[in-house]
Parts: structure tokens; C-alpha cells; sequence
């Protein structure tokens, strides 16, 4: 079983920071140069069609793997081993995204203009950043933590 959550929690990873990846550095700068959110959206419509479940599937089965490698609960917050730490670092990640995702959706698209469009970019390469950082994150948990 931990050996297919794992493959299934890589396979999320790879839809979720692979579309933003795309979006951040294949769409986002010449939408920016052509001052055209058009093709943001564009993307935005069809990525998250398998973005949205691939970002359920990474919480469910990162919450699995969460408990098989802490299964006291309580001790995710606590900072107490690199493993606890990371995944504290993994809920906060998830905390800022749902938040500047929110934000995104129901305050910037609905009434995006080209004068949003530089707000709309920051939202984007910071989503994007936060995706980056739930790889390093996460890889440091089988690894026994990011130090050297
Ligand atoms: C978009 C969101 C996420 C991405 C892109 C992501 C990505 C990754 C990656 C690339 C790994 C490395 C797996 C390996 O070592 O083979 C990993 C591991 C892990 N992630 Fe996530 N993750 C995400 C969300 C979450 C969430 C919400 C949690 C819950 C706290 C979580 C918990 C874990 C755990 C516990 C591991 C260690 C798995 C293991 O190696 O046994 N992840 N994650």
C-alpha cells in the first residue's frame, strides 16, 4: 500500500508543479509582454481540470503518508524530528496556496483586466514557487532532512 500512495502522491506532483511550471515559464511572460490575460485563462480552464483533482489527490495521500511516517498527530506541529518538521512545513505550504488560490479565483479572475495582470503574475509564480517547495519539502522526508 505505502508504496502505491507514493507512486500515486509523484504522479499528483508531477500535474501539479509541472502545469505551473508550464504556466510560470511557457505562458505567463509573453501574456505579460502582449499585456493579454487571454492566454492565462485559456490555460487556467484546462489545467484545472486535472490540476484541481491532482491537488486532492496529493492532499489525501500526503495525509496518508503523514501518519505512516508520524502517526501520532499531535507531533506535526511540534518541530521534534526532521520528518515532523518537513511535514508541518508541507501543511503551511498548503495553508498559502489555499489562501492565494482563493484569492485568485474569487477576487482577481472574475474581474481580470489587463491592468490586473502583473497582480494575477505574482499570484502565479508565488503558487508556483509554493509547488517547487513542496518537492524539496517532501523529498527531504524519506531523506532525514534537507541538511547537507
Ligand atoms: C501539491 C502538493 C504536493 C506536492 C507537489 C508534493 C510533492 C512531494 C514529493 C515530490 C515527495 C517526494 C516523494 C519521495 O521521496 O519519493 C513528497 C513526499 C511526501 N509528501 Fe508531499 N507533496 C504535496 C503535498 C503534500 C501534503 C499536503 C502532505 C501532507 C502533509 C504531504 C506529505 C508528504 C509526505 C509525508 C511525504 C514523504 C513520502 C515518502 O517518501 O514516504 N505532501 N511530496
Amino acid at each position: 500500500m505505502y508504496k502505491l500512495i507514493v507512486m500515486l502522491h509523484l504522479l499528483g506532483a508531477s500535474i501539479w508543479v509541472g502545469g505551473h511550471l508550464i504556466l510560470s515559464l511557457g505562458i505567463l511572460p509573453s501574456a505579460l509582454r502582449a499585456r493579454d490575460p487571454a492566454p492565462i485563462l485559456a490555460f487556467e480552464q484546462r489545467f484545472e481540470k486535472i490540476g484541481i483533482p491532482a491537488l486532492i489527490v496529493q492532499i489525501l495521500s500526503g495525509l496518508w503518508l503523514a501518519h505512516y511516517w508520524v502517526p501520532q498527530h499531535a507531533q506535526w506541529v511540534r518541530f521534534e524530528t526532521p520528518q515532523a518538521t518537513l511535514i508541518a512545513v508541507k501543511l503551511g505550504l498548503l495553508a498559502l496556496t489555499a489562501v492565494l488560490g482563493l484569492h485568485a479565483r474569487l477576487a482577481l479572475i472574475p474581474r481580470l483586466t489587463a491592468a490586473m495582470l502583473p497582480q494575477l503574475a505574482m499570484h502565479i509564480v508565488a503558487v508556483t514557487l509554493l509547488a517547487v517547495g513542496f518537492v524539496i519539502a517532501g523529498s527531504g522526508i524519506r531523506l532525514g532532512g534537507l541538511a547537507w
